[in-house]
């Protein structure tokens, strides 16, 4: 039988990967280092792609500025995408994908803004898009969903899914440091994005989740039809609203389905009490509880952001292709019909200055309801589409709200 040796031996080889990258930032300069504790790999970078000149760790002839250089190159065979600017990454994995090359990419806002497109071009190119640096960065969160959960019994996943963003906040909660402060040390320490909006308006938890939900129930939900609310107007009274009834405050995103094959998703800090498995993931840790039907929860934890995290995820999908892997989108293909839905009800805390913010909020009923001076609060249901038809202005508002937990229309 040569032709079936022939098969078999080409699938088990192992395909020499030649990379060429695109960013030498954090992530870039991450990955080139992890790299080098790896030499089993046999894996080299050919090309670097930049945007600026300036003195770099090393040579300049390794380095390029025209992306044409890297793409047009019939050498290289791999594109691993780390750059800053979702549009620009955009072009270069699409024109790479069309033009036969594997990618690797981190950019969570291209992948989740692109996500029906970049799962059709690999399908017609014949060629592999694997990203799980986009999500959690070291953590194993997609090929997890991906490869173990390919079941139908995966009810929810609910995580702490930026990094500087829980960073801010336990220094904030832990330590009593300002905010202000907290965001610049997370900026210093490389975490927090180039725009801090991005993480602390919860727009980088809102693509993982995006990406997320694809890998956990197959459906590509559009970022913009979803509740992102962040953390910038927290304020001292919010924290020892939470800190008397000993929990936390956390940044959490979540997807989980509901009945007859709907699901629904949402981001918005969360008061979460000791009993959970996020109360304890602190600074940059993400932390991801998946649960399902006869398992109940499994947690994974693990650092969410940083150059060498998130470079040995980069790195790990790099060997898979050199395994010729590529994510199947499982769950579109065979589980089918999930849909999202905005009705669903969750319970919110809503701390506000002025009664006049409250015409915004259509509460189905209120359990509790506090005025003081300076400060009032009320929590109560609300539907979730209510919020999401108003999700520009909720950020201009002075305000702020967190989900209590509870939830109505499951
Ligand atoms: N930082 C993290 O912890 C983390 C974690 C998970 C995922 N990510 C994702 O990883 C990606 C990279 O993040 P980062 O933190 O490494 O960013 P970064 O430190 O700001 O570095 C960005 C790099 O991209 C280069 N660049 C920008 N536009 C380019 C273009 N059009 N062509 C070629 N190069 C270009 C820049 O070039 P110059 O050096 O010339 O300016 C720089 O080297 C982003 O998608 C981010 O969301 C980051």
């Amino acid at each position: 039988m040569p032709f079936l040796r022939l098969a078999f031996n080409k699938k088990n080889m192992r395909q020499k990967i030649n990379i060429g990258l695109f960013g030498f930032g954090v992530v870039g300069q991450g990955l080139y280092d992890v790299l080098q504790k790896s030499p089993a790999l046999d894996t080299s970078i050919s090309k670097i792609c930049v945007k600026h000149q300036k003195n770099r760790s090393l040579p300049e002839s390794l380095f390029c500025y025209n992306p044409d250089d890297i793409l047009n190159d019939p050498a290289i065979n791999t594109i691993v995408e780390l750059i800053n600017n979702s549009e620009e990454a955009y072009q270069i994995v699409k024109k790479a994908l069309i033009s036969g090359k594997n990618v690797v990419s981190a950019n969570k806002k291209m992948l989740a803004e692109n996500m029906t497109e970049m799962i059709e071009l690999q399908k017609k190119h014949n060629v592999s898009l694997l990203y799980e640096a986009s999500a959690c960065g070291s953590i194993p969160v997609i090929r997890s969903l991906e490869e173990y959960y390919d079941n139908d019994l995966l009810l929810s996943v609910t995580g702490i899914l930026n990094g500087s963003s829980n960073y801010i906040l336990s220094k904030v909660f832990d330590c009593h440091q300002p905010y202000s402060e907290a965001l610049k040390e997370a900026q210093d320490l490389g975490f927090a994005e180039t725009d801090p909006s991005f993480d602390v308006e919860g727009f980088d938890s809102l693509y993982k989740l995006i990406i997320l939900t694809m890998h956990s129930f197959g459906v590509a939900v559009n970022p913009d039809d979803v509740l992102n609310y962040g953390i910038s107007n927290i304020s001292e009274f919010d924290i020892n609203h939470a800190r008397e009834k000993g929990w936390k405050i956390k940044l959490v995103g979540q997807v989980e389905r509901l009945r007859e094959k709907n699901i629904t998703l949402f981001v918005l800090p969360r008061f979460v009490g000791r009993d959970k498995y996020i109360y304890s993931v602190e600074e940059e840790f993400n932390g991801v509880v998946i649960k399902g039907l006869a398992y109940d929860k499994q947690f994974m934890f693990g650092k969410g952001a940083g150059g060498y995290p998130t470079g040995s995820a980069v790195l790990s999908d790099i060997t898979a292709l050199g395994h010729h892997y590529r994510y199947e989108y499982k769950k579109a293909g065979y589980f089918g019909g999930f849909r999202y839905i905005k009705d669903a009800a969750i319970e919110i805390y809503l701390r506000y200055s002025n009664p006049d913010v409250l015409k915004y909020f259509d509460f189905k009923s209120v359990s509790e309801e506090y005025k003081g001076p300076e400060y009032s609060y009320k929590i109560g249901f609300i539907q979730l589409s209510c919020l999401i038809d108003i999700k520009e202005t909720l950020r201009k508002l002075d305000i702020f709200m967190a989900a209590t937990g509870k939830s109505l229309n499951y």
